[in-house]
């Protein structure tokens, strides 16, 4: 059962609770709820035409994802590596997109969060504002992490595969997330997350170099680099915002991903962030 706090999450989500309690008690499951209330979504409707994650699938030349060397480092010297990184995105000219960015967007959270969550690229809000997802596909996200007790201010980092946006949100080019990856692979060995989340095709794709679709990549537990990290697939909230029906699919997912690190910390503490 859910409580209060839980339901409200979740009906900012666009996840219609009251529908389900009128389902048999056998089937009872938040997941099979159906369409979401309208006030809840209200705030959530009138996305853009093209953001990151909204495009139709069609197949990807997947980037050949080498992994970095995780090294441990102490506390004085990964906050002067995530500085240097910083630095080095905000200056990157590594390809074409440098030239109609505003801003390289690199991510945001505590340094050595649990949870990471990797989108696709920055669309025009992240992009001014240099956060990702801030947008309306942003507002989503938060609150479907909130649902599963995250929180960008204090437990999970989120970042991109791509640090620049690309002109009119278009699908990143392979040879954008070829040149870009090695940005992503350095925040995954800084932070060293305990459990990442891919949010829609293009995340988990480059990240699992397959091209298969994304419908057979959720539901499982992927592995990730030579830490063998947790990585779990789900929806891109900008597909959702235009889908709402596949949202309980996506609350499933969050569900899973949730099991799987309550697995992994079992006697834990530390609340989902070791900085
Ligand atoms: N979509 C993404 O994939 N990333 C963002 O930062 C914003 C929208």
């Amino acid at each position: 059962m859910y409580s209060t706090r839980q339901r409200q999450y979740l009906e900012a989500i666009g996840i219609d609770l009251w529908v389900r309690r009128r389902a048999p008690a056998a089937t009872a499951a938040p997941a099979a709820a159906t369409a979401a209330p309208a006030a809840a979504t209200a705030a959530l409707a009138g996305a853009p035409e093209a953001m990151p994650g909204t495009r139709a699938a069609q197949p990807v030349q997947v980037a050949q994802v080498q992994p970095v060397r995780v090294v441990q480092a102490t506390p004085a010297e990964a906050a002067a590596q995530w500085q240097a990184l910083s630095a080095e995105v905000r200056a990157c000219t590594r390809c074409p997109l440098h030239a109609t960015r505003t801003q390289g967007v690199l991510g945001v959270g505590p340094p050595r969060a649990d949870w990471l969550v990797i989108g696709e690229a920055p669309g025009a809000e992240e992009d001014r504002r240099g956060e990702p997802f801030v947008g309306a596909a942003g507002q989503l996200l938060d609150a479907m992490l909130r649902a599963i007790g995250l929180d960008r201010k204090s437990n999970v980092y989120i970042a991109n595969v791509l640090k620049s946006r690309p002109p009119n949100n278009r699908d990143p080019k392979p040879e954008e997330v070829a040149a870009c990856l090695p940005y992503l692979l350095r925040q995954i060995a800084l932070l060293q997350p305990k459990i990442m989340l891919a949010v829609g095709r293009i995340a988990a794709q480059n990240l699992l170099a397959t091209d298969a679709p994304l419908g057979r990549l959720r539901g499982k537990v992927h592995h990730f680099g030579e830490l063998h990290t947790p990585l779990v697939v789900t929806y891109h909230p900008a597909y959702l915002l235009r889908t709402p029906a596949d949202k309980r699919k996506a609350w499933e997912d969050l569900k899973f991903a949730r099991s799987v690190y309550q697995r992994l910390t079992e006697g834990s503490i530390d609340h989902g962030n070791r900085s």
